[in-house]
């Protein structure tokens, strides 16, 4: 049997439906009520036959942190998806991210050891890949290194890899995916789902950072298919297309009928408002609006490519145009 950690999150839930298409019965964990029926709204953008298929799904309650809820979990698996993960730029979630990334990343490694499970795909992020030498596009032989100046997700999700790799050494065949910056429905005000709320709301401001993008049906049929495939212990880019996020923003205002921003930022603008914010954020205690990393982020210019997947799988990626076409039409149902 399949399982599937973080099948309420973007990926995983999106991943649960096209599984559910090809299996009888597949086992996902859930932390709340509340979000495993959020599942339901994702089934939705895709069919009207929700509940036949969100019934093929077994769920147990369970938190990777909490070694023992997991040990029902791995009853009877052979093959696991690994999506749930803690994302955030926030410092203060430094902390709980090594908890939950990198000691709950080695739980659920473990558990496949224990449970001889015959293969174990893990989400990791471009963030865990290194940096562009001599400005070439990144790709998965472009080793992550720790220069002092690495964001606290990027560390944690580099530290989840290693658990994976250890476990890989220890007899567990894997295959991870490092997705660029994925567009989904499902997920308005988290993640890169703002992206699409914010500018359906009239945000004015960009930047001329490029970064990569893929949607996330690409990444859940990458998965599957690698899954699927004879292929171990290899890492995978997924991006369709690399974009500045002046042409991702400007494609997503045309996408919803909304006005483009028209404001530049440039450095200087984020240095001072991340400053500002995090001294708000000081005296109010809310969630930082920005910080020091995604100011940052924001101006970076970096390429990847994803030859190596479609070289090694009969693999093409859907263009972003088209993805943010399917993601507007999905806001647009339910605009937030
Ligand atoms: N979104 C992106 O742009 C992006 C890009 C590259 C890589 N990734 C990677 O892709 C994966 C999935 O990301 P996503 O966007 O789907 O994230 P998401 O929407 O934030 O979902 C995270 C999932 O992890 C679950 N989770 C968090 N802590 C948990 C814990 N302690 N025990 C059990 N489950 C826990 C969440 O459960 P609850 O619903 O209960 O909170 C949720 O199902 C992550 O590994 C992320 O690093 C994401």
């Amino acid at each position: 049997m399949i399982l599937v950690t973080g099948g309420t999150g973007l990926v995983g839930a999106h991943l649960l439906y096209h599984l559910t298409l090809k299996n009888d019965v597949i086992r996902a964990i859930y932390r709340t009520q509340e979000k495993r029926e959020h599942v339901k709204k994702i089934f939705s953008f895709y069919t009207d036959d929700i509940d036949t298929l969100f019934s093929k799904i077994e769920w147990i309650k369970a938190d990777i942190t909490d070694v023992p809820s997991l040990q029902p979990v791995f009853q009877n698996i052979s093959h696991v998806y690994h999506c749930a993960a803690l994302v955030s730029f926030d410092p203060k979630d430094y902390r709980k991210m090594r908890q939950v990334n990198i000691e709950g990343t080695a739980n659920l490694v473990n558990f496949s050891i224990d449970a001889k499970v015959e293969k174990f795909c893990f989400v990791s992020s471009i963030a865990a890949v290194g940096d562009a030498i001599n400005g070439k596009p990144i790709t998965e032989e472009d080793e992550w290194s720790d220069n002092g100046d690495q964001h606290g997700y990027a560390i944690t999700k580099y530290g989840a890899e290693m658990e994976v790799w250890r476990g890989s050494q220890e007899g567990l065949d894997v295959v991870i995916v490092n997705p660029g910056v994925i567009l989904g429905g499902g997920f308005w005000n988290e993640g890169s789902g703002k992206l699409f709320s914010q500018v359906y709301n009239g945000f004015k401001f960009y930047t001329e950072g490029i970064t990569g993008f893929v949607g996330v049906t690409d990444v859940v049929k990458a998965m599957m298919q690698l899954m699927s495939s004879s292929i171990k212990n290899e890492r995978f880019v997924l991006v369709s297309e690399n974009k500045s996020f002046k042409e991702l923003f400007f494609a997503i205002a045309d996408g919803l009928g909304k006005k483009r921003p028209s404001i530049k930022i440039g450095t200087f603008s984020t240095e001072l408002f991340w400053r500002i914010d995090w001294i708000l954020t000081k005296l109010t205690g809310k969630t930082p609006l920005l910080t020091k990393n995604s100011a940052k982020s924001s101006h970076n210019v970096s390429f990847y490519s994803s030859k190596k997947i479609e070289e090694q799988l009969p693999f093409k990626f859907n263009s972003i145009e088209n993805t943010i076409d399917i993601v507007c039409k999905e806001f647009k149902k339910e605009p937030i």
